[in-house]
């Protein structure tokens, strides 16, 4: 939302949703209109979508609920007569096995089946899976994960929210389907980056699916979250997260963010707290 600020948008020309409009006061401070939208339930989203030109549609974060909910929320752009539909998927969307990947891939083929013009976004792991993980990895002087020496092609969430602007705004994206992705690395690279990010030695810590999920729960993490991430690590092995692809450089018109940059701007905000 920022950078579409940034780009010169309009702030009365952009509509905020979401299911609790609290979360959403600082951008109506900033004159954004906000409304609530739940995508389980279709009869708040015609009032939602009203005399919207474009969406951009991210994916809800109840898994098993986000093919339906995008199946609401496509219906309800057409309905509200949307001249595009920019929808957020997963890299390798068609052949990903991962579990995450097949509400993605049956979104996108709902999108392609639908008559809307669209452009499919399909993002890369964030690299803040890995910086948010810093003090949990400073703490342990590990980095955990099953994803064996399989290459992610990580981007930051703020590159993949330049590349959205970029969809939404420019007409030459419109059919497209983009694999979005960074510099890729393995997990023993990366431990190996932090290390010199840290100034301590970090080693990666290869464990099998079932005790990476334990490994999650047993810090914190919901149960279903947890089985998704360490089923996620295991495409990751299976190379379901990488690109070579350079289309988000293109997309946003200038280098990637890189894994280096990205621990070390999450370092000097640990540091500074
Ligand atoms: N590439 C990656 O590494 C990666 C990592 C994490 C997530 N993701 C993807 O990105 C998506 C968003 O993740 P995130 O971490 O950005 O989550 P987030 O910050 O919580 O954003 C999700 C948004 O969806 C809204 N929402 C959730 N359920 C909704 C519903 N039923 N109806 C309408 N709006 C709803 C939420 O607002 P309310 O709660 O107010 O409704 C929130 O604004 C995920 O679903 C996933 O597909 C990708």
């Amino acid at each position: 939302m920022e950078q579409l600020l940034d780009a010169g948008t309009p702030a009365a020309q952009i509509v905020a949703t979401g299911r609790d409009t609290d979360k959403l006061t600082g951008l109506a401070e900033n004159g954004v209109t906000v409304r609530r939208a739940d995508f389980a339930d279709p009869s708040t989203l015609d009032a939602a979508f009203a005399g919207a030109d474009a969406l951009l549609l991210v994916s809800t974060t109840t898994v098993g609920e986000r093919f339906d909910n995008a199946r609401n929320a496509i219906d309800a752009a057409i309905r509200a007569g949307v001249s595009r539909i920019v929808y957020t998927s997963i890299l390798n969307a068609s052949t990903a096995r991962m579990a995450l990947a097949d509400a993605h891939r049956r979104t996108e083929q709902y999108l392609r089946d639908s008559g809307s013009a669209f452009v499919i976004l399909r993002n890369g792991w964030y690299l803040e899976n890995y910086t948010d993980q810093l003090p949990v990895i400073t703490q342990y002087q590990a980095l955990l994960g099953s994803a064996r020496d399989g290459r992610v092609s990580a981007a930051s969430r703020s590159d993949l929210a330049a590349a959205a602007v970029a969809a939404l705004s420019d007409d030459e994206h419109l059919g497209a389907t983009y694999e979005l992705g960074g510099a890729p690395f393995t997990l023993t690279e990366l431990a190996a980056t932090i290390s010199d990010v840290l100034g301590t030695r970090i080693a990666y810590q290869d464990m099998s699916v079932a005790d990476y999920t334990s490994a999650l729960t047993s810090a914190g993490v919901p149960a279903e979250m947890a089985a998704a991430v360490a089923d996620a690590d295991a495409g990751l092995a299976r190379g379901e997260l990488f690109t070579d692809s350079d289309a988000l450089a293109k997309l946003i018109g200038r280098p990637v963010t890189t894994a280096r940059e990205a621990l070390q701007v999450a370092r000097q905000a640990q540091v500074s707290r």
